[in-house]
């Protein structure tokens, strides 16, 4: 069964041209996907919709059975605790702690007075070491994240997606403020992590290359429409040119 369901979606920012259009497309529990595009094409903008950062104008998202458009205050507050984020700059709290960053994660399953005071459980604790050595970075739990590199910094965004025990996580470019080696590192382990603990993933890349050494399959965008969606061999040069347009000869000359 689909995990995600998202059916003639269409949205635009204050009633100017709609930046997704007719938008369709499912994923499975357990599937690892890319959306691949050019800049602008509304990659972002859909990840938003999937975790209703944005409303949308049309269209149905279903997420785990429940409508995501109809959603009362708790239903969000739940909706938002299924779904882990990745961001490009790793939205982390600079001058906290590492562990203390990965246990914002749980903030999502605790009332306001017990997250203002930090109060967090033992087997929270542990998890989140747990999680910490998982990723290869328990050795600076203690630091403070502004102390660490790029690559760990998003280790951590990783860490503090996975500690929310989300059935899905969206990740909006996780490897593009990172060099090369870094970037692998950080897709090896959003590939095994979620494979060993059953996530779903779906994973907003400019690479085209990492979407396909990564992807189960992949979603290719252009102008806010869907112009591929398939297995990740079936991606040929001509899908490519259809989803870069003009951008695209370095692309596969690459
Ligand atoms: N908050 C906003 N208000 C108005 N327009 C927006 C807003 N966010 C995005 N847009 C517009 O929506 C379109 C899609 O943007 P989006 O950020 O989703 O694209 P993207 O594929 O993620 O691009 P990039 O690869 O550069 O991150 C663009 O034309 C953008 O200008
Ligand atoms: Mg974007």
């Amino acid at each position: 069964m689909s995990l995600l369901q998202v059916k003639g979606l269409s949205k635009s920012y204050n009633s100017a041209a709609k930046v997704l259009k007719d938008i369709d497309f499912q994923v499975k529990a357990g599937e690892f996907v890319s959306i691949i595009g050019p800049s602008g094409a509304g990659k972002s903008t859909l990840l938003r919709c999937i975790n209703r950062l944005v409303d949308i104008d049309e269209g149905e998202i279903l997420f785990d059975g429940h409508n995501v458009t109809r959603l009362n205050k708790k239903g969000l507050r739940s909706l938002r605790t299924n779904i882990g984020m990745v961001f490009q700059h790793y939205n982390l709290v600079p001058r906290l702690t590492v562990i203390e960053n990965v246990l914002h994660g749980r903030f999502g399953y605790k009332t306001t007075f017990q997250g203002l005071f930090g109060r967090f459980t033992e087997e929270e604790k542990e998890r989140a070491f747990f999680l910490l050595k998982k990723l290869g970075i328990a050795e600076h739990a203690y630091k403070r994240c502004d102390q660490l590199s790029g690559g760990q910094q998003q280790r951590v965004g990783i860490c503090r997606a996975l500690i929310q025990d989300p059935k899905l996580i969206l990740c909006d470019e996780p490897i593009a403020s990172l060099d090369p080696n870094s970037s692998k590192v950080i897709m090896d382990y959003l590939k095994s992590i979620t494979s060993e603990l059953g996530i779903t993933c779906l994973v907003n890349l400019h690479q085209v290359e990492v979407a396909q050494n990564y992807s189960d399959r992949i979603i290719g965008l252009n102008k806010g429409e869907i112009v591929f969606d398939g297995p990740t061999i079936r991606l040929k040069s001509t899908h490519i040119e259809n989803i870069y347009g003009m951008e695209t000869r370095e692309l596969i000359t690459s």
